[in-house]
């Protein structure tokens, strides 16, 4: 099936607002995460039946150090302090995929920040 593109700037947040402060993002803008730990993006995803699928989450991390997300899937962690490692700037943007277990029909998939400096900022999901 075709990848579906799920915009953060569209997602439920917490600790984490919309910006559009940085160029080459998708939509309408990007998540900008708090720098703290506990934010969260969290979107609704709806597929036809359930299937182990590839989920794309397009970030910008323009700091020298690694802004680690869990990653769940309807609640249970499926990527435990994946690494969203530097892109050289806040302009920058590179793909970082995952594979998980979807059930049919509407699913949440969760990306929250673990350090304590925060998430990176987060432009989509695709699915
Ligand atoms: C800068 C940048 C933000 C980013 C933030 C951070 O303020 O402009 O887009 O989210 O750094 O370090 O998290
Ligand atoms: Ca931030």
């Amino acid at each position: 099936t075709q990848d579906i593109a799920y915009q953060a700037e569209t997602a439920v947040l917490a600790q984490a607002a919309v910006a559009s402060n940085h160029t080459g993002f998708t939509g309408t803008g990007f998540v900008d995460y708090v720098n703290t730990t506990g934010g969260y993006v969290e979107w609704m995803v709806n597929v036809p039946e359930a299937a182990r699928t590839t989920l794309t989450l397009r970030y910008a991390n323009g700091t020298t150090a690694n802004r680690p997300l869990d990653i769940s899937v309807n609640g249970t962690v499926v990527a435990a302090g994946q690494a969203f490692n530097p892109t050289t700037n806040w302009d920058t943007w590179a793909d970082l995929a995952i594979t998980a277990s979807l059930n049919e029909g509407t699913n949440t998939v969760r990306a929250t920040a673990t350090g304590t400096a925060g998430g990176p900022n987060l432009d989509k999901l695709t699915v």
